[in-house]
């Protein structure tokens, strides 16, 4: 118990903690001139693979030459030793990629910077595809969950009664229990899932969720010293551009997503969320199930508007949320993990967010008719059809129009 509250904090969420015990340098290309890219990569990480694909890329895009230094971040269960990671900064490499920080905490190891996020991944709860449920509430009741010793999932069980945990050494030890049917679903580190699971060709038979849960959450960065600041600059220069294209995307696939985690519970959109799943039953239905029988949707507002929306958008609004809505700083606004039928979000749920909150920045510091365009373009962006008549400012704060996106 002392060991489990004590990993609540540690740096890495795995069970392995960040300990350099062996170092090994890899060269590419000779000597190493000043404006060449150096990272360290820890090979202990499922996403070790994805790294090394990242950073060729950006060497690639700013045309220097590449020096990955692998050291081997799997440690005992004495926990971390988070100032190798400044030895590393110091004398081995100018980033270490692959840092995951916990969205709810925010930590980095003492005396380092990170970059701005570069992708996200986190803990998911792992179902037999064939399971109806996404979250650990859905859960039949003693449903067994498997988790790994000393990881942060450990703690979830003493808000869900409904289950419990059957907890294993390794995470190898917890999916071979999912397979074989011992458990109803396991929580585990993402990547780690995906790479056994393609190991074994059974991605198929499986399903990962989000876990909407504290801590469960990570942003992936590139760690530095200030030393190393124009590196640092090269990186997320770099990482926009790549991002931008749908390169980033990619090269994480399937291990992590693009782009930065949202909080845990925080901030407006997400207490709207929790307090519409309890008290909104009604509606939620409707949402669901015009999301299913692909009901026409109604036409809100204006081809015009939604053209001038975009404009606007892109002056106040991409820099955080992406040029395509993809999400970046802030969350994507666009496609399923935004406007799910389970987030029962209505056009008034979103405008609000916009008008009170947006640009975050400076927030409600834009005019009424911007905030009804950028409104237009949003839906217009989630599937929903222009028609003939205008939306105005009134109308879409009182819409109760579900808003679910919708493939286009
Ligand atoms: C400086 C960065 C920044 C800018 C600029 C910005 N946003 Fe945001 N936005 C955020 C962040 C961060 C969040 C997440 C807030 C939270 O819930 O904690 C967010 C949340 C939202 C949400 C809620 C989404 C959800 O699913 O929770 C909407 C909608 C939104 N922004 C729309 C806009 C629009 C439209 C603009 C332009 C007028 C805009 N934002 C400009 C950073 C920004």
């Amino acid at each position: 118990m002392m060991k489990t509250c004590m990993k609540k904090h540690s740096f890495k969420p795995g069970r392995h903690a960040w300990l350099v015990t062996i170092a090994a340098v890899l060269l590419y290309g000779g000597t190493v001139a000043a404006a060449d890219l150096s990272v360290c990569i820890d090979k202990s990480s499922p996403i070790a693979a994805v790294d090394a694909r990242l950073a060729h890329a950006v060497a690639r895009h700013e045309g220097v030459m590449l020096r990955i230094h692998v050291f081997d971040g799997s440690g005992d269960d004495e926990g971390f030793a988070l100032k190798e990671f400044n030895k590393l900064t110091h004398n081995s490499c100018s980033l270490v990629l692959g840092f995951p920080v916990d969205t709810d905490s925010h930590n980095v190891p003492p005396g380092l910077l990170a970059t701005s996020p570069y992708g996200h991944t986190g803990f998911v709860l792992v179902t037999p595809r064939s399971s109806k449920a996404s979250t650990l509430a859905q859960l039949p009741n003693d449903s067994d969950v498997a988790v790994t010793y000393l990881t942060t999932p450990n703690l979830y069980f003493a808000d869900h009664p409904n289950v419990q945990a059957d907890v294993h050494l390794t995470e190898i030890s917890a999916l071979s229990a999912l397979e074989k049917h011992r458990v109803s679903a396991a929580m585990l580190w993402q990547p780690t899932v995906i790479r056994y699971l393609a190991s074994r060709h059974e991605t198929a038979r499986f399903s990962y969720h989000e876990l909407d849960e504290p801590h469960a959450r990570f942003n992936l960065v590139a760690l530095y010293d200030s030393d190393h600041a124009a590196a640092a600059a090269m990186f997320q220069r770099t990482i926009v551009t790549m991002s931008d294209s749908g390169e980033l995307a990619q090269l994480l696939a399937p291990y992590a997503q693009a782009g930065e985690a949202r909080p845990f519970r925080r901030g407006a959109a997400a207490m709207l969320r929790r307090s519409n799943s309890s008290n909104r039953n009604g509606h939620s239905c409707s949402a669901r199930k015009s999301a299913h029988k692909r009901k026409a949707l109604p036409a809100l507002f204006t081809v015009a508007q939604a053209d001038n929306g975009k404009q606007k958008y892109k002056e106040n609004c991409a820099m955080c949320h992406g040029p395509a809505l993809e999400g970046r700083a802030g969350p994507a606004l666009t496609g399923a993990n935004f406007a799910s039928p389970q987030s029962k979000f209505s056009v008034s749920d979103i405008f609000a967010i916009l008008t009170q909150n947006m640009p975050s920045t400076a927030p409600a510091s834009l005019g009424h008719v911007d905030y009804v365009e950028i409104m237009a373009f949003m839906l217009q962006q989630n599937g929903y059809p222009a028609g003939k008549k205008a939306l105005s400012y009134d109308e879409a704060m009182r819409s109760k129009v579900p808003l679910v996106y919708r493939e286009h």
